[in-house]
């Protein structure tokens, strides 16, 4: 099997990313085929979907088309799945994974087609090797994934085996964290490059602060992880995946980015984040306090400084964080001429507690949950709007 054979890509992503993952995938110099809400696709090989995994901030998997093709009963989907020249691509001491998205008439429980299309795969390569590999749910080995919806299926392999949002340096995720790829999005709205400070107080477990410092440094963030789908493939090339590492290492920006500044009144919180960070390697670029947000030290006369405050569930923490949010606004006032603020919440009447007019607002998805990063250009005498 040619690893630079031509194939179809899809990458995921989680609702509301997909303009950022789009951006992301043009800058490393490929061009859309398609674009959904949770996805895109483009022609590429398997080794550019190394490089995808290696380089990319926003995406969830990288899947590599196998095959597509009509189907109506559980039968079929046995045998054109193991139609399939899986021992060529899967070792019998491997691992198989198979992960479905079932939605047809022709079947009820998504699980039995997973277990049929498992079974197609380890039948094939006994069929030629004479063993068949494990398989079970574990994500990080080799991971295949099949749509079936109405009488139509697609199959993938994950590249990616876990999702890229799993980056590995989070081993103390602490109260209401930011998934790493939704950090790194929000960070790409801002414009941020890591050539103006970043201030981002209420830091909880470090995420913003730690996927900004991997921007700034030019690092991608799969040089964190030793474990991918792709390197369970047959065909697995460890030396080119090396080469690759060591070319995306000597990228990383040679000039000094500015500083980074991280804290949170909660000492735990920025425990965790400190550990998050020396994980991650990027402690260093960041400066971390306890404090309250508003006696962050700004490190500058300007810069970015962006806050992610709790939004509350429940009627009674919704009204408990008027005031924080109130204080916000008294905070970019007092503090912030200058900078250019951003808050990223899931409840906008809390969001006009700020009082601030927003210059913008982007619209993105924490889980289920609807949310803004609200823009604000903070110059002396920003005034208050009316409530
Ligand atoms: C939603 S969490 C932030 C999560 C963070 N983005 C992450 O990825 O882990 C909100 C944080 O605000 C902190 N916080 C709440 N009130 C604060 C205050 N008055 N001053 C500073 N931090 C505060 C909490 O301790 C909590 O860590």
């Amino acid at each position: 099997m040619d690893l630079h054979q031509p194939g179809t890509i899809r990458i995921t992503c989680a609702p509301g990313l997909i303009g950022y993952l789009g951006q992301e995938v043009e800058a490393l110099g490929y061009t859309l085929s398609a674009s959904k809400l949770t996805g895109l696709e483009l022609i590429g090989s398997l080794h550019d979907a190394m490089r995808l995994n290696l380089f990319l901030r926003t995406g969830f998997n990288v899947l590599f088309l196998v095959a597509r093709f009509q189907c109506t009963n559980p039968d079929e989907l046995y045998k054109n799945i193991n139609a399939q020249p899986w021992d060529q691509m899967i070792s019998p001491d491997e691992y198989v994974t198979v992960v479905s998205s079932v939605d047809t008439p022709s079947i009820t429980n998504w699980r039995f087609a997973s277990l049929k299309a498992k079974d197609a795969i380890v039948d094939r390569v006994a069929s030629v090797v004479g063993r068949r590999p494990d398989s079970g749910s574990k994500r990080d080995h080799f991971v295949v994934h099949l749509y079936w919806k109405d009488d139509f299926c697609q199959l993938f392999i994950n590249t990616s085996g876990r999702k890229l949002a799993d980056r590995g340096y989070r081993k103390i995720p602490h109260k209401a964290p930011m998934q790493e790829t939704l950090a790194a999005a929000v960070l790409l709205a801002t414009g941020y490059d890591g050539s103006v400070p970043l201030v981002n107080p209420m830091c909880g477990s470090g995420t913003l602060a730690i996927e900004a410092a991997l921007i700034a440094s030019g690092r991608p963030p799969g040089l964190l992880r030793s474990n991918f789908g792709f390197m369970h493939h047959k065909e697995f090339d460890a030396d080119a995946w090396q080469a690759m590492r060591r070319e995306a290492k000597k990228i990383r920006r040679r000039t000094p980015p500015a500083p980074i500044v991280a804290t949170d009144v909660d000492p735990e919180a920025v425990r965790a984040a400190k550990k998050n960070a020396e994980t991650a390697g990027v402690h260093r670029m960041i400066d971390f306090a306890v404090c309250d947000f508003a006696e962050t030290r700004m490190p500058h006369d300007k810069g970015i400084v962006i806050l992610n405050p709790e939004y509350g569930e429940r009627l009674g923490e919704v009204s408990a964080l008027e005031s924080t949010y109130k204080s916000i606004g008294d905070f970019f006032k007092q503090k912030c001429s200058g900078w250019t603020g951003y808050i990223f919440t899931g409840n906008m009447s809390l969001a006009k507690k700020v009082g601030l007019r927003a210059s913008r607002r982007f619209e993105f998805f924490n889980a289920k949950i609807e949310c803004r990063l609200l823009k604000y250009e903070l110059y002396e005498g920003t005034r208050r709007t009316p409530e």
